[in-house]
């Protein structure tokens, strides 16, 4: 595959659809139940317009931002996405490694396969996302991990207290633990380059993939239920062991599936240093609004010093800007990078966010900004009729 024939993310999820077989293609797609909240994430930027400033002397253009005394060359991450080995072999340490190239942040899945321990190798600052259990002796032993692995961001998930409604996965066998059945191999043996390049070979080097980073120990591979379950205790989570987590972990905190203005003011309240506005890409509740959508209320309801952070629905250089005019400090991209590393692992994960910084520079200087501090609200307009909220960008 030329990568530089593929010019867009949706080139890239057109030869990932071809690549994969429909189950795992249908798995990184798909929402849940009838995909309310992921077609609202894509129809939030159709709702704001851009109102371009011209002659504006943008020929030394900026993009690069700074988050807790970090720099990133872009305002843009990697967001974390289980299961990741299943689009090709080690996938996890693909997308680090492209994060790690183009000077963006990557979050490592509490769902993932490759260990923590080996991504974190070659001194990479990647996050770790948890899917804590609810309960506080299990919760220590696993910070215990990831201080011994010199993780530094702990991003705690809090939209997936239970498991989603997952009908398109379970229509075509793709269910946890998983288990092979004819639909399954029938699948497999039509997309042979998946099978011999992906399948065969994690099965030959590394054995059935794991859950290698759920817990403090490397978890039982995806066939098998964990022995202490998938999701024990999560619903038992509260803001009380948020609490107590801010007292246990010095490194910074971030807490992502933020959608409600209160919740984003209990998060500050509680020490945080910073969310993720996020509905999971559509993958959790079904009929949210979009992140883009609930930015505006949340942003107004914290104070400046806490950064907020978005991700659901970024394909486009232009989507990445609305969010930034509405205050956002850091963009995350879950599908788009994912579609890369199908294609073609490391390389195609790089071209992707080269893509990605390339659309954000021209844009920027289409807009008639130098800087990422010159996005701002005054150069949108909601369309006609949009329920945009705080919809005044005058
Ligand atoms: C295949 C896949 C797996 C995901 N796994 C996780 C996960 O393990 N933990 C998590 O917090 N979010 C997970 N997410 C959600 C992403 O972190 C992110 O919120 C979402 O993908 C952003 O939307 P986008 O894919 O439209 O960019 C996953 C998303 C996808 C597509």
């Amino acid at each position: 595959m030329k990568l530089d024939r593929l010019l867009s993310v949706s080139d890239f999820e057109r030869a990932a659809k071809k690549f994969l077989p429909r189950c795992v293609y249908g798995y990184v797609r798909g929402g849940t139940e009838d995909e309310r909240s992921l077609r609202a994430n894509r129809q939030a930027f159709d709702e704001l317009g851009f109102l371009p400033r011209g002659l504006n002397v943008v020929d030394k253009r900026e993009l690069s931002t700074e988050l807790w005394g970090r720099r990133y060359a872009m305002p843009l991450g990697i967001a974390p996405t289980g299961l990741a080995g299943l689009l090709r072999h080690e996938c996890d340490l693909d997308l680090a490694r492209a994060a790690q190239q183009a000077r963006v942040p990557f979050i490592i899945s509490g769902s993932s396969s490759v260990p923590l321990e080996k991504l974190q190798e070659e001194d990479r600052d990647n996050w770790y996302q948890a899917y804590f259990p609810g309960d506080r002796a299990r919760m220590s032993r696993i910070l215990d991990r990831l201080r011994a692995a010199k993780i530094d961001v702990l991003v705690v998930t809090i939209d997936t207290c239970v498991a989603a409604n997952r009908e398109n996965n379970a229509r075509m066998d793709f269910i946890i633990p998983f288990r092979m059945t004819p639909r399954l191999l029938l699948d497999g043996m039509l997309h042979p380059r998946w099978s011999v390049g992906v399948f065969l070979k994690t099965l030959y080097a590394n054995g059935i993939p794991r859950f290698a980073n759920l817990y403090e120990e490397i978890g039982p591979p995806i066939t098998q239920e964990p022995a202490h379950g998938f999701r024990t205790g999560r619903d038992r989570l509260g803001w009380d062991d948020m609490v107590w987590l801010r007292e246990q972990w010095k490194g910074r905190l971030v807490l992502k599936g933020v959608m409600h203005p209160l919740d984003a003011e209990k998060a500050e309240q509680i020490g945080a240093d910073g969310i993720i506005v996020s509905n999971h890409g559509g993958r959790q509740l079904d009929g949210t609004i979009a992140p883009l959508a609930a930015l505006p209320a949340i942003i107004d309801t914290v104070s400046e010093r806490l950064p907020v952070m978005i991700d659901g629905g970024f394909r486009r250089g232009t989507d990445v800007l609305k969010a930034i005019a509405l205050g956002a400090k850091l963009v995350f991209v879950g599908r788009a990078t994912l579609y890369g590393a199908a294609v073609a692992g490391e390389a195609g994960a790089r071209r992707v966010l080269s893509i990605l910084a390339t659309e954000l520079d021209r844009d920027m200087a289409l807009l008639g900004c130098a800087s990422l501090s010159e996005v701002t609200a005054a150069l949108l307009k909601t369309r006609a009729g949009a329920a945009f909220e705080a919809a005044n960008y005058d």
